[in-house]
């Protein structure tokens, strides 16, 4: 089944105009009332958590209310359609996509993806040894840089039973686990992309299910620092990074939103196909990741040191 990767998160919010701010303000542009879009036309969108359209709740904290997958072709989603039929009810909305649940109540949508192909550049790296990458007189620095989300990269549930969870992506819809954490749940892959995962699970207890965070892919790690160090001028909290994940080798800065989850910004995740073998390991910090650092506010020499108090605030 050539399930891409999610196309859409929605969310049921308690307030809708500071997830509007905060969206805007991650990067993603709104192109409706309610819908906020990275630069492929993959997106979030959030509406009160009282609208009668919103699929029901988890019954837990969670604001998340559904996952809209996108897939190569329509095909692949009537593919779904009756394999879910099997055991489940499956609404057809009108677009052509439809509408189901997973094992663990997680509503799920399907569509022909929205996704627009994008031209853009990676960011380039010059090393001795290698060949050039950026050109004689390409400066790579550019301070006013747009540094905006490209596309939707993942999802990542707390579950209260990730081997049951596991089992119905894998055996219903075709994902592949590309590595895991003991205990803890895997990184999935879906068919149709090399992405090493658009989908994450934690065990948790059950009231705790829902949405952990949600990612989109960046441009390369200076893209990275630059939004999360914008997004932390525009006064939002920093939760963990910016870092390095060691399963997936994606960079990392997460920040706490009002979706009731964090929201994450990444950037170079590793690509795989069927011939990797999925790692296991223990979760752990240092599993967790290669390096992790804290943002500081700017400094130049000459000044008391970096980081150093203020004597004001003595
Ligand atoms: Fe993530």
């Amino acid at each position: 089944m050539k399930i891409i990767g999610p196309d859409e998160l929605v969310f049921g919010v308690d307030d809708v105009a500071a997830c509007t701010q905060y969206l805007k303000d991650y990067g993603l542009r709104q192109v409706s009332e309610r819908r906020f879009e990275a630069l492929d036309g993959t997106g979030i969108s959030i509406a009160h958590r009282d609208d009668a359209a919103l699929p029901p709740g988890l019954g837990t904290a969670s604001m998340l209310r559904k996952t809209i997958y996108g897939c190569a072709d329509q095909a692949t989603v009537d593919a779904i359609a009756s394999e879910l039929q099997k055991d489940r009810e499956v609404k057809r909305l009108s677009n052509g996509a439809i509408e189901s649940e997973d094992d663990l109540g997680f509503v799920l949508g399907f569509q022909v993806t929205v996704r627009r192909p994008l031209r853009l550049s990676a960011e380039l790296v010059n090393a001795p040894g290698a060949a050039q990458q950026r050109g004689v007189n390409a400066v790579a620095v550019d301070q006013n840089a747009p540094a905006l989300p490209r596309t939707l990269s993942h999802v990542v549930y707390f579950v209260p039973d990730a081997a049951k969870a596991e089992a119905f992506y894998v055996e219903r819809l075709g994902f592949v686990c590309t590595d895991r954490f003991t205990g803890v749940g895997p990184f999935l892959r879906p068919a149709g992309t090399t992405d090493h995962h658009t989908l994450f699970m934690i065990q948790t207890p059950p009231q705790m299910k829902g949405c952990e965070h949600f990612t989109f892919h960046l441009g390369g790690p200076t893209e990275l620092m630059l939004a999360g160090s914008r997004f932390v001028a525009k006064g939002y909290e920093s939760f963990w990074g910016p870092g390095r994940h060691k399963f997936g080798s994606n960079w990392f800065w997460y920040f706490n939103s009002p979706l009731g989850c964090h929201v994450e910004y990444d950037a170079d995740m590793d690509l795989h196909d069927d011939h990797w073998i999925a790692r296991e390991a223990a979760m752990g910090a240092d599993a967790s990741q290669l390096f992790l650092f804290q943002h500081r506010e700017k400094w130049a020499p000459g000044g008391p040191p970096p980081g150093a108090r203020h004597p004001a605030a003595h």
